[in-house]
This record gives C-alpha cells, structure tokens and sequence, in this order.
C-alpha cells in the first residue's frame, strides 16, 4: 500500500499529512505538478521477470502514457537482494546515488513500480513529501523539483522508466543535507509494515 507523509521542511517533529488513500495522495501532488497513478497488477509478471516481459505486460498503459506525455524511451531497472558476496556493496552503491537532494532539469523522473517498493521524497514549497512506492504504483516527478530517492540498506524493487530523452537524465546535486534530516527508507518501511492494515 502507498503511503504520504508530509512534513514541514525544517524536520520531521510536526507532520503535516499523512495517508495512505490513493486519491488523497493524487489530490495532494497534483499541485506540485507530480502525476500519482495506480495501474492494475498483472498477474503474469512475478517479480524476477526480465525486462521485455515487463513491458509486454504493461504495453497497453505504456503507449497511452508514452502518448500523454511524449515519452520516447522505456526501459526496465530491476534490483533484487542475491547471495553474491558482493550483495551489500551493490546495494550501498546503488542507493547512494540519488540519497542526496538533486534535481534533474532535462526531464522527469518518472517510474511504474511493478514489485518492491522506495520512497521519493519532494521538496518543494517549504514541505517535504515522503512517496512510498509500492507495486503499481507510478511517480512522475516533473523536471527541475527538487527531490532525493532512498531504496534502503536491501534494496528490491523492479521499475519501468519513461524518459523523453536518451541521455538528459543527470542528477543536479544541491549540497544541502536535508535528506539526512527525515526518517529514511528503513524506518518509515519497518514503521508502516506494523499497522495492521498495510
Ligand atoms: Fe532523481
């Protein structure tokens, strides 16, 4: 289930908002200019299936969003925790990458999330928005917000990008740490699974 919680961005002491229902969460980014949607579960796509499997299940509400917003490149990010002994340094590497807040100003970030979960958090207009993303879910931040991504310390999630252009997707960092000042990945994940309706 898809969680919002938002905060004032000088921390986490008062929260502003906090649901769970997909059409508050909707209501609330639609200002922001964040598109919030749900797309049905396909029951073909179990969570180890390889990219093309993907988008062949989700074809249908990729060429309709491919036509809405212009869209010219899809692709499928997959990471899943595995034996290897190299496990933990991947999965540190990968979620360090965008834990800091950056923006990209060349295009959205935009993701479909067909297993696991990561939160997107938004800054913007002196609030921090918490998205936590679960299966069917998509995210579309739009170009420019400032924002940070935590997948956690065991990262699993498998996600289908949409990029207007091929190689206009660079993180602009901006140096402040406000990420480190908000709850992250693992406790609002730990926090959420104890309520007894998520
Ligand atoms: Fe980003």
């Amino acid at each position: 289930m898809t969680l919002l919680t938002t905060w004032p961005e000088s921390g986490p002491g008062t929260v502003v908002r906090r649901t769970a229902d997909p059409a508050e969460i909707a209501a609330a980014l639609a200002p922001l200019g964040v598109r919030y949607e749900q797309w049905p579960v396909r029951a073909e796509v179990p969570a180890d299936s390889d990219g093309d499997t993907v988008l062949a299940a989700y074809r249908e509400e990729i060429d309709k969003l491919n036509e809405e917003e212009g869209f010219a490149t899809v692709d499928v990010v997959t990471l899943h925790p595995d034996d290897s002994p190299d496990w933990p340094q991947r999965a540190s590497a990968a979620r360090e990458k965008f834990l800091n807040e950056h923006a990209h100003d060349d295009d959205d970030e935009v993701r479909f999330f067909v297993a696991g979960a990561g939160i997107f958090y938004l800054h913007v207009a002196a609030e921090v928005h918490a998205v936590y993303c679960e299966r069917s879910d998509l995210l579309g931040v739009p170009k420019g917000t400032t924002h940070w991504f935590d997948m956690g310390t065991n990262p699993s999630f498998t996600a289908i990008r949409f990029f207007h252009e091929e190689d206009g997707w660079i993180g602009n960092f901006t140096g402040s740490d406000i990420a480190s000042r908000f709850p992250d990945f693992d406790d609002i994940h730990a926090a959420y699974a104890q309520e007894p309706d998520a």
